[in-house]
């Protein structure tokens, strides 16, 4: 292994840190809302379906490619013999880094509202709009987000992310636990489990489909190659079948808590669950102030406070794609290229950050054909690197495992430290379903979904 690369320490190190990178604001701010747009529980089950059925394979087939390798996603693929096919650790990259200006904005968000709720401020609820308009204050908290990013990158695999990743994933789940049993003693919370959970399917339609596919791959952490470069740090002993069981598991277990919290939350303050990308920010806060001046105080601010760290383990993992990059491919130092990644993707972010209200030109940037209103240009980068690059890249590999890499390579590797692995069910269903399953529907749905999205074309 080249000299400058790093492996994780243990098996938990691993699983630790690639749940890490699954489980951040996808989970606890982007699918409440998702769901709440998408109309409740039936976007659940279609999620659920397509993390378990579809993504699956890919992340097996991700790990599985970078552990066979020892390679950053562009190395990978030069290094199984097929150059050409490097182009998907290209767009990967370009995924990545998009993917992660847009995302540190938002995590400028949580950061911030961790300093309002120690100070007591629960109106901040109200005031969301102001807040993400106020383009200095949010830069000032994304920067110094940003920032944590790279120090803890520039630490290398072990001391950096693997040990982050140990201590703040489980208080997370705890303080969610904690808000749950909370929020379903509040009056009206059945109404909200009833909305999160029983499902009316004529709220179906093509877009929650498209949404709930982009979801799942962004949840977990798939199609831009962040699993090939964390697999490339795996060790032979492990099960890459088993943990990526565990990861999918943890992913979805705790986007289907924060459901569970958020919702009653919701109806019980009358809320309207379609309140979009504010819903968390405008709820919670309001929430927390029920819990009174002390506790609220207490629990506020740890919530946003663990929010920012599960942010944190996501952009470490989106930053960690081009410094891998950089360093097996061009050989920069370590540390040169992660503070020279950051610092640019930080001046991509901007026009993200100026998206919210505090620009006219960046908040109205754009018309899209089919929608009355128009896109800012954080949304509509959203589109482009979420929406459509995930499932691209997510339909490509598949292609590639099952066709060019060839299935019996992926189940060879697939296969060490997996003695049962060869002739078990569980082969069976990886091989169906990188091989059929998700070619074909990935395949279909991203163009549907770039139709969808760029001209407004519905076929159905
Ligand atoms: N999965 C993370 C979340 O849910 C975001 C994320 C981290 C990501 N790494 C990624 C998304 C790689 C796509 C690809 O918040």
């Amino acid at each position: 292994m080249a000299s400058n690369r790093g492996q994780f320490n243990s098996r938990v190190g691993f699983i630790l840190a690639a749940a890490g990178s699954a489980v951040g604001l996808g989970n606890i701010w982007k699918f409440p809302f998702e769901v709440g747009d998408g109309g409740g529980a039936a976007f659940v089950l279609i999620y659920l379906i397509f993390c378990f059925v579809l993504c699956f394979p890919v992340m097996v087939a991700e790990i599985a490619i970078g552990r066979r390798t020892n390679k950053n996603p562009v190395g990978a693929f030069v290094s199984l013999g097929f150059p050409n096919w490097s182009i998907i650790g290209k767009l990967g990259l370009v995924a990545g880094v998009v993917i992660l200006s847009f995302y540190n904005v938002v995590a400028g968000w949580a950061f911030g509202y961790f300093f309002e709720m120690l100070q007591g401020n629960f109106a901040i609820g109200s005031e969301f709009g102001t807040f993400i308009a106020d383009w200095l204050k949010v830069g000032i908290y994304g920067l110094i987000f940003m920032a944590a990013t790279a120090f803890i990158v520039s630490g290398g695999v072990q001391d950096g992310i693997e040990k982050a990743a140990k201590i703040l994933m489980p208080s997370l789940l705890a303080i969610i636990l904690f808000l749950v049993v909370y929020a379903l003693t509040l009056p009206n919370a059945m109404a909200g489990v009833e909305f999160y959970l029983v499902p009316d399917f004529s709220k179906v339609n093509l877009q929650v489909i498209y949404n709930a596919l982009g979801q799942a791959f962004f949840s977990l952490s798939l199609g831009m190659g962040a699993l090939i470069t964390y697999g490339s740090y795996v060790s032979k002993r492990e099960n890459i079948i088993s943990s990526a069981a565990i990861i999918t598991l943890t992913d979805v277990g705790i986007a289907f808590i924060a459901g569970l919290m958020m919702f009653p939350f919701v109806f019980s303050q009358n809320l309207e669950p379609n309140g979009g990308p504010g819903l968390i920010f405008v709820t919670l806060p309001g929430v927390f102030q029920t819990l009174g001046p002390l506790l609220g105080v207490v629990i506020g601010s740890l919530f946003f406070l663990l929010l920012s760290f599960a942010a944190l383990t996501s952009t470490v993992s989106l930053l960690e794609v081009p410094v891998s990059y950089l360093v097996d491919e061009r050989n920069m130092p370590r540390k040169k290229a992660v503070w020279l990644t950051a610092g640019g993707i930080f001046l991509v972010g901007i026009p993200s950050l100026l998206s919210n209200g505090s620009s006219e030109f960046w908040t109205a940037f754009t018309h899209l054909p089919g929608r009355e209103d128009p896109v800012s240009f954080m949304t509509l980068i959203e589109f482009v690197a979420s929406d459509s690059f995930l499932p691209l890249g997510g339909f490509l590999i598949s292609v590639f495992t099952a066709y060019v890499w060839r299935t019996a390579s992926l189940d060879e590797e697939v296969a060490i430290g997996n003695d049962g692995f060869l002739g078990s069910p569980l082969q069976k269903f990886l091989n169906f379903g990188i091989q059929f399953l998700a070619p074909v529907i990935l395949g279909i749905i991203f163009v549907l979904t770039v139709l969808d999205r760029f001209w407004g074309y519905n076929p159905f």
